[in-house]
């Protein structure tokens, strides 16, 4: 078996003030005093960005953005290219969450092409995804998924995922409480590696995948104990220095 260093990546979303984002960093740098096994990784809204990145140099954690343009610069207000994330000194980039694919209508094409400006400036795409209630309802999640990843790997390439982390998001368990229990997340990160494996045997052995959906301080350790879930992609939790610690050590 390939060793995988687990990740826990805060989603910050839409939260957060100067000095809310200065005392949760701060909170969570005095937790992290023992070196955790797992990568921390932290997302705050882009204007946030440059403070938290000022405030974890020198750490071990890790800053990252919520999303990047589809296009590389130009005339597209409102929008932040990769190259800026990158400068701005993110490493990471959350792309093609269920909030951005349901709320902004982005299409896994146009995820497809985030991804592929991401890996340009050097950027770790976390590449969100999975299905909506009605889709596992209907025994869809295995096509939804497929699909998913297929719009990525068709556009940027299998090797574009060997410096790429998935995060399998069931969409019915964000934000809702209802965590997918370890038995159903574990299938569905099992089918997303042997999927994988079909064009990448090394890729598909040594890519993280997190879960993400719900995961809380009480529910983390069971689901990173299945053999596929390499860690977990943190909402609400993520805003709490001590349940975002306790999901940390429990990885
Ligand atoms: P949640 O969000 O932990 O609040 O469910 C997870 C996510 O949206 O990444």
């Amino acid at each position: 078996m390939t060793e995988r260093r687990p990740f826990v990546v805060g989603n910050w979303k839409m939260n957060g003030t100067t000095a809310s984002a200065h005392a949760l960093v701060r909170d969570i740098l005095q937790g992290l005093t023992e070196p955790t096994p797992a990568q921390v990784v932290v997302c705050p809204p882009y204007i946030l960005i440059p403070k938290v990145v000022e405030q974890l140099a020198g750490t071990s954690v890790a800053c990252g953005a919520q999303d990047i343009a589809q296009y590389s610069n130009g005339a597209y207000t409102g929008e932040v290219s990769a190259e800026m994330i990158k400068d701005s000194g993110c490493q990471y980039v959350i792309l093609g969450h269920s909030e951005r694919r349901t709320l902004y209508g982005e299409t896994s094409e146009v995820v497809a092409h985030k991804f592929v400006r991401a890996r340009r400036e050097n950027l770790i795409p976390i590449l969100c995804v999975g299905e909506t209630l009605e889709e596992r309802e209907q025994r869809q999640t295995e096509a939804v998924i497929r699909a998913q990843l297929d719009a990525v790997t068709d556009t940027a390439g299998i090797e574009a995922l060997q410096t790429a982390i998935i995060a399998y998001e069931p969409v019915w368990a964000i934000g809702t409480g209802k965590t997918a229990t370890p038995d159903q997340a574990q299938d569905v990160h099992k089918f997303i590696r042997e999927y994988l494996s079909r064009l990448d045997s090394y890729i598909a052995q040594t890519i993280r995948i997190l879960y993400g959906g719900s995961v809380k301080a009480d529910n983390a350790r069971g689901l990173f104990e299945q053999s596929d879930i390499d860690g977990g992609l943190i909402g609400g939790a993520s805003l709490q220095a001590k349940d975002f610690l306790s999901i940390c050590q429990a990885a």
